[in-house]
């Protein structure tokens, strides 16, 4: 009976072992073919759920100043679910078809006549903008900057990396700053920087706002759905109500009164932490004072004021301090031994009575005094 099943020619046995490994290699070509869908799958999955942990985590925390639905709150915060964080542009396709109109027209093969073609279209779609720009009407009624014809924030804001680092970055450290725009600032919630949430936290609720995109087809009643459009500030002394600043903007240093400006301080209380966020903030002024490259470092500055620059200047410490903010050029520190070259290369800002108020300076004040630490040398 066995002797039935074994092939005695050595032919049949070769064909038999050769259809046998071609059986194999099929099915294994099946299951390698097929292992990139059941992987995508699985992340499809593994996504989903994260979206979903983050949807939660995003009503629990978030809600209450983006609003439910992430259209934003008047006043509180901006929308995430719009077309602008996700840079949607409404007219791409007219904007290309100038391009390649307009370039058809300086090219020098071009003939006339079909220039007064493209002229003709080009006017045409210039109408089409116009028309459809007119369907945006509702935005005048929202809070905030959003122009559909510069459409992406991230490009506003000259952001060269993804969406997605943008969303990480913003939630790990927050924007200190923007409590000098909004009611209440967006604080840091990584735990990197001192927040409540875990990394792998902050990445579910990533993915959640990511997924609020719609690619091609974000919609006109998209755009003015939106609550809360994000607050463009170029710098916090031209965003919100008009600012009681020490002097007027640009204001020559030359002609403040330091003298009235430093008794006039006497009048406020600064608070250091709100000091260190306007120093590390927009005013750039950590910028600068960093490590002792470009100008001297903010470490030991106070000890530094009150046992060097106090007595070669003859003006009280604090004096000093406020004639080097308002008036950086009056008494240039010397450079040595805190950094090698005398010559600072890019010099102090000389604005900054222009865009200060008192109390912000007494603030920056504040936070420079508890530099009282030995000088660095
Ligand atoms: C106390 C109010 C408040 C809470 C709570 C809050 N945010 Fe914000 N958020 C803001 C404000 C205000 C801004 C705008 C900051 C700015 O313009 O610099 C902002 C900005 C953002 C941005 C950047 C938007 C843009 O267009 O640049 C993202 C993303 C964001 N928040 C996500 C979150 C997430 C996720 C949570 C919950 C973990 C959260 N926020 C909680 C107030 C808040
Ligand atoms: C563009 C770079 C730059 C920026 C921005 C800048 N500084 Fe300066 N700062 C300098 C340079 C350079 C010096 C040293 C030359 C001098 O005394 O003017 C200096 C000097 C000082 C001094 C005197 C330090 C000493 O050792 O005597 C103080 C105080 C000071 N800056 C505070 C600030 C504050 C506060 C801000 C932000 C409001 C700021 N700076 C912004 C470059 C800068």
């Amino acid at each position: 009976m066995l002797q039935r099943l074994i092939f005695e020619k050595i032919e049949q046995r070769i064909l038999v072992g050769t259809l046998a490994f071609l059986a194999m290699m099929v099915l294994v070509g099946w299951i390698a073919i097929n292992e990139g869908g059941r992987m995508a799958a699985f992340e499809q999955q593994f996504l989903a759920r994260s979206i979903e942990r983050g949807a939660s985590l995003f009503a629990a925390n978030c809600s209450s100043c983006h609003g439910l639905d992430s259209r934003g709150l008047g006043g509180r915060a901006p929308a995430l679910n719009s077309p602008y964080l996700f840079g949607h542009d409404y007219f791409a396709d007219i904007r290309r078809e100038e391009q390649t109109l307009n370039s058809e027209k300086i090219n020098a093969a071009t003939s006339p006549e079909r220039v007064v073609e493209i002229d003709a279209r080009l006017a045409e779609l210039e109408n089409e903008r116009q028309a459809r720009l007119a369907q945006f009407g509702g935005l005048e009624n929202i809070p905030g900057d959003y122009d559909p014809l510069a459409p992406s924030r991230l490009s506003n804001l000259g952001y060269a990396g993804s969406l997605r680092s943008y969303i990480l970055t913003t939630l790990i450290h927050g924007r200190p700053n923007s409590s000098q725009y909004w009611d209440n600032p967006m604080v840091a919630w990584g735990q990197l920087a001192g927040g409540p949430m875990r990394m792998d936290q902050l990445e579910d609720l990533t993915n959640y706002i990511l997924n609020y995109d719609k690619g091609d087809a974000w919609t006109v009643e998209d755009a003015v759905a939106v609550r809360q459009y994000p607050i463009t500030v170029v710098d916090i002394a031209q965003a919100g109500p008009p600012r009681e600043t020490i002097a007027p903007p640009d204001t020559d240093p030359t002609t403040i009164d330091l003298d009235a400006a430093v008794a006039e301080l006497g009048n406020f209380q600064g608070n250091p932490q709100t000091g260190q966020t306007l120093y590390n903030g927009a005013l750039g002024c950590a910028g600068c004072h960093l490590n002792a490259i470009v100008a001297p470092p903010l470490e030991g500055t106070w000890t530094r004021v009150v046992e060097t620059r106090a007595p070669a200047t003859g003006l009280s410490p604090e004096a000093y301090a406020v004639h080097s903010i308002l008036h950086p050029n009056e008494y240039v520190a010397p450079g040595a031994p805190y950094i090698e070259q005398a010559n600072y290369a890019p010099a102090m800002p000389a604005n900054f009575a222009g865009r200060l108020t008192y109390q912000e300076l007494a603030d920056l004040l504040a936070f420079l005094q508890t530099h009282d630490e030995p000088v660095p040398g």
